[in-house]
């Protein structure tokens, strides 16, 4: 079947709401989401947004953007993250207005609590800069901007999955789905195609990330030559549930909660004096890990699965349940522990890909080093790299990237489907993506794609996780190409063509298996230590050589990797010191 509009969004989360909200007061909009809509990733996101509000303590745009550069181990485009400050404020305001029942204050102002690098002052001490509704803040927006967007009559294509974009040259012309209800191919022609596709933690066997959270848009981006950008900084988030990976929000150490090893010690003291239990994540992950290889960790045994404890008994039974009653929940659902009484184990778990898709401030694509745009495509939210989060991203700026990106990239998109002319796509666009699927479904016999998965998560944990050294990334590059090479000739079992899942599977496999090699390369090339890449041969950040993006260009077996210069005009870099 074939549709045309103005612009097709791919992705329901916060960045894809945000951008049809905005692009359909002018353009007519479809968003493409392969689950529905309100059960999007962004839903799981529990602590906060940033903004720099002032409700409880003083605060500064200012301050905020220089915490995101520091956060980011100055790998983040200065001028870009001082546009996410600034813009923020104005951005929950807009969110208050839309409905979101945000926490309040006494007084009834917009509640703010502690968070992971926020400080006043360029770095004096913690400030009150999340602002929050409860432990359900990224589940409220959802809901908030999904109404908005029924309201303007944007059509939703629910439980459609991507299989191509259509580039030609340096211009999208649309994009080609499956509709996992019937099997059936349909072609976009659009104006405009944004990909919020989200993120890809799925590639880690220990993750916070959903099933669906497999890279859809820059697994696609990069099979059409669309480099990726600084894709070896994959942030562990300190505290999942030991051995499940779900996430116990940051928001718990933001009422008071502290990490502990096996003698009951605040570690955190030796190694973030003044943040404490609220320095960056990367540094609290790379502690815990520490703790653990130095036989601190609760069992004591140094072995990797060992764990450390989340604290929150301290917090009072009134805070736990009025503040974070889903984490109280998630607790005592899958440990048996009651929070207010016992302290929870806790592991870094695989969170967030700070690298992805380059585009500019206002969402569109850029193709190289030398900030070639490709006419109407656009990306938004944790698959694109504005780059606002540099080596290691601060926690609450992701819900924070998604509003203020995903509102440029709809404000962008309206202005430019305005002036252009559907363009023309050929009658063989759907070519490649329906002999792939027939490929697939031929019902020969092939490897099985579940063992192929759990190699690859297995491989990225054990190589391309918190710490790195060339010998396991290089054993992982090749352990992954070899996967590639086996994935060539799986087969599907089930051949049916109604919520094919065994398909859809397979569709997303390759695609995390291509962003896997794609990491891994990035970190083999970066022979240095940044936020969330950490090289045990290379311990020390070295500004000389590598205060640059990366760029990793997919080219057919092998990853090419080129670089392009970070923006430091406003903040000149500084060791991190917390
Ligand atoms: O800890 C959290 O609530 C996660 C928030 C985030 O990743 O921004």
């Amino acid at each position: 079947m074939n549709h045309e509009y103005d612009a097709v969004i791919v992705g329901a989360g916060g960045a894809g709401l945000y951008a049809a909200l905005e692009a359909s007061k002018k353009a007519n909009t479809a968003v493409l989401s392969k689950l529905y809509p309100v059960r999007s990733h962004t839903g799981a996101a529990q602590g906060g947004i940033s903004a720099a509000l002032g409700n409880v303590e003083e605060d500064k745009p200012e301050w905020h953007a220089f915490d995101t550069i520091k956060g980011g181990d100055y790998l983040v485009d200065q001028k870009a993250a001082m546009t996410l400050a600034e813009e923020a404020v104005q951005a929950v305001y807009d969110l208050e207005n839309r409905g979101l029942p945000f926490s309040r204050t006494e007084e009834g102002l917009i509640d703010q609590r502690r968070f992971g690098g926020h400080t006043r002052n360029f770095g004096e001490g913690p400030v009150r800069r999340a602002c929050y509704a409860a432990d359900r803040t990224g589940h409220m927006i959802l809901q908030t901007l999904y109404q908005q967007c029924i309201k303007n009559e944007v059509a939703f294509f629910d439980e459609f999955q991507v299989l191509d974009v259509l580039v030609e040259g340096n211009r999208c012309a649309g994009l080609v789905a499956a509709e996992l209800a019937t099997g059936e191919i349909h072609v976009f022609r659009a104006k405009a195609v944004l990909f919020a596709t989200g993120g890809f933690g799925r590639m880690y066997k220990i993750t916070s990330n959903a099933y669906a959270n497999t890279g859809d848009g820059p697994a696609l981006a990069a099979r059409r030559g669309i480099p990726l950008e600084d894709m070896e900084f994959f942030q562990f988030h300190p505290t999942g549930i030991k051995g499940m990976g779900i996430l116990i929000s940051e928001a718990v150490r933001g009422e008071g909660g502290i990490l502990r090893n096996r003698d009951g010690e605040r570690f955190m003291e030796r190694y973030a004096p003044t943040l404490l239990d609220l320095a960056p994540r990367d540094m609290i992950s790379r502690a815990i890990l520490t703790e653990i290889r130095d036989g601190k960790g609760i069992r004591g045994d140094r072995k990797i699965d060992d764990y450390v404890h989340l604290d929150a008994t301290g917090l009072g039974k009134v805070v736990l349940e009025s503040k974070l009653p889903d984490i109280s929940g998630f607790v005592r659902t899958y440990l048996g522990i009651d929070p207010t009484v016992e302290p929870i184990p806790v592991l870094p778990t695989a969170h967030y890909a700070m690298g992805g898709i380059p585009t500019d401030i206002q969402g569109r694509v850029i193709v190289d080093d030398k900030g070639t745009v490709c006419e109407g495509l656009y990306a938004a939210g944790e698959c694109a790299c504005v780059s606002v989060h540099g080596a290691n991203r601060l926690g609450t700026n992701s819900l924070l990237d998604l509003v203020v990106f995903g509102r440029r990239a709809g404000v962008h998109i309206c202005e430019f489907v305005d002036g252009v002319e559907l363009p023309a796509i050929d009658k063989s666009a759907a070519d490649s993506a329906r002999g792939w699927i027939a490929r697939l479904l031929e019902g020969k016999e092939g490897p099985h794609g579940g063992q192929i998965r759990e190699e690859m998560q297995t491989i990225m944990m054990a190589d391309v996780g918190i710490y790195r050294n060339a010998e396991g990334i290089e054993r992982a590059v090749s352990r992954l190409r070899e996967l590639r090479e086996r994935y060539a000739s799986v087969r599907v079992q089930d051949t049916g063509r109604s919520f094919n899942t065994d398909l859809l599977e397979i569709i997303e496999l390759g695609n995390l298996l291509d962003l896997s090699l794609i990491t891994a390369e990035s970190a083999l090339a970066r022979r240095e230590s940044r936020g969330a890449h950490s090289r045990e041969d290379f311990p020390e950040r070295d500004d000389e050589n590598w205060l640059k993006h990366t760029l990793a260009y997919l080219e057919k077996d092998r990853v090419r990797i080129g670089s392009k210069p970070v923006d430091t005009s406003l903040w000149e870099p500084k060791p991190r010191v917390y």
